[in-house]
This record gives structure tokens, sequence and C-alpha cells, in this order.
């Protein structure tokens, strides 16, 4: 068993991008997190997101908006951040609050400044293949882990465990794509999938993205498989000082022996998330110098 390890991976590829952000000139790359609420998890992320920002040389700006806050009202200041030709990236933090459309939200970031690769356009532009646009982020750091650890995906049998447009839909569709890295036979599973775990024995490659703690089993995975943990999952642990410690949707002690690869949680595939946001940030910076958008 191999650890795939996603901090060294995202440290490097954010290195790459700090020497390309210190080397334009004038203006920098700019994001913008929207968040609503205060939902714990997500006001942790955000803020990492914001100091990996900071640490790349991307400049960023936190809009923060009550959970009381109307559609409407949502819808317009995304406009705002649309029109404003500073902001390169805009990223509205999931989850939003039952009353809102995620859908609706997320296709009102203008496809350009779409650099979590959530909205309509952009997951067409992935079913068509195009490289041009920007894949959602997870799935991308996915891909990204899997190049790195110089794992030949063509042919084999990737097993997905979980359909959310964030992350199970859209790897499976990197994964199938043709060409290098892809040519993937993909399966989907879910929940509602009956016999999960004869399907998931049958995987090369096992993304495991349904947001259940501790999930996949021993049972559930083959010798030899690449194990993808996407899980973070909060859980109640009395000997931390925060209360809780996380885990995957993998059970790693469990799981662990019978693999070839496998990432650990937290530091596998999490920081690759955050690293592929920079990513997408500094993309959509240059596309937007090449469009003459940026002065
Ligand atoms: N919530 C959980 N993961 C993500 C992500 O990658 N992007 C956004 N916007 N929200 C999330």
């Amino acid at each position: 068993m191999e650890l795939i390890d996603g901090n060294a991976v995202a440290s490097e590829l954010l290195e790459e991008l700090s020497k390309k952000v210190a080397s334009f000139q004038n203006h920098k790359p700019c994001v913008a997190f929207v968040r609503v609420g205060e939902d714990a998890a997500s006001v942790s992320y955000v803020r990492k997101k914001e100091k990996t920002a900071s640490k790349v040389g991307i400049e960023s700006r936190l809009l923060i908006f009550p959970e009381t806050i109307t559609e409407d009202q949502l819808l317009k200041e995304i406009s705002y951040l649309n029109q404003d030709s500073d902001v390169h990236g805009i990223l509205v933090q999931a989850p939003l609050p039952p009353h809102m459309d995620d859908h609706k939200i997320f296709n009102h970031v203008l496809p350009e400044k779409d650099v979590d690769g959530f909205n309509a356009t952009n997951l067409g532009l992935l079913c068509q293949e195009n490289q041009d646009a920007f894949a959602s982020c997870t799935p991308a750091g996915i891909l990204e882990l899997l190049k790195r650890t110089e794992v030949d995906i063509t042919g084999k049998h990737v097993v997905v465990l979980g359909r959310s447009l964030i992350v199970g839909k859209p790897v499976g569709l990197l994964l199938l794509q043709k060409g290098q890295p892809g040519n993937a036979t993909v399966t989907y599973c879910h929940s509602r999938t009956p016999d999960l775990a004869n399907h998931t024995r049958q995987a090369d490659i096992l993304i495991a993205a349904i947001g259940r703690p501790l999930f996949v089993g021993r049972s559930m995975v083959k010798q030899g498989a690449i194990v993808l943990d996407v899980g973070i999952n909060r859980i109640p642990d009395n000997t931390r000082k925060s209360g809780f410690r996380l885990v995957g949707d993998v059970n790693f002690e469990e799981v662990a022996p019978l693999t070839s690869f496998i990432t650990p949680v937290p530091g596998g595939v999490g920081p690759m998330t955050v690293a592929m946001l920079m990513r997408n940030t500094v993309k959509a910076y240059e596309k937007s110098l090449q469009a003459g958008m940026t002065p």
C-alpha cells in the first residue's frame, strides 16, 4: 500500500502557480468568495481558500451574507461581481440555505468567472470535452493526483460512489474523456444502488464521494485497488479540543492494507480541491487578459 500525499502534490502545484503569479505585471488575479450563513464547515473551507490564495499571491474578496438573504438579493450581488472587471473568479460556497435554488445561483455566475465549474455552461463544455472550460475543482484535483501518481487510467474500471454535481457526476465525465488522463470505463453507483459492495468490489479505481463517514469497509474493496476518498465528515471526538475529528467516506484502517494506493483524510483529495481552485483562478485571469478585459 502506498499513500497518495495530497498535501505534497498540492504544495508542488501551488509553488508552480506562485511563480507564475509573481511574473504577472500590474494587476493580480482576484477571486471573490461568497458565503451565505455560518455553516461551520463552510467557514473553515472558505478561510482555507482565502489563506491559500494569499500564499500564492492571488487577491481575494470575502462577501458574507446572512442565512436570511433572499435569492433575488444574492443574484444581484453575483451580478455586481460579474460586472466587476477587477474580479476574475467567483466562488459561491455550497451548501446554500434550503430556500435557494442552487442551480439558479450557480448558473448566474458568468461562465468565464465560474472557477468552481458548477454552472450549466461549464458542465456542458465538460461533456463536450472542451479543455478550455473550467472543470470543477475536486474532480480536477483527483485527475491531477492520478496523473502525478503515474497511474495509467486507460481501460481501468472506475467506480464512482456518489452522484453529486460537485464531485460524483463530473469526476466520472472527466475519467471517461477520450485521451489521457481518461479512457476509463466508468460505473456510477449511489445510496439507492442495490448490492453496492458487488459494484465497488469490481473497481480498479474506487472514488468514494457518498458523504457518509467510514462507509466503505473491507468487504467493498478489491485487493490491489486504488482508493480515492473524497469524504470530509466531522464525527464527535471528546479527546479533541474542537470536539470532533475528520474522517473520510472510507474506513481507512480496514481498507488501506488491501489497496495499491489510497488517499488519507485529511491530507488527500482536500488540499487538491483548493489548489485546483487557485489554478482555475489563474486560468480565468489569463483568459480575461486575452479577451482584453483586464487592463
Ligand atoms: N462545498 C463543498 N465543496 C465545495 C466546492 O468545491 N466548492 C464550493 N463552492 N462549495 C463547496
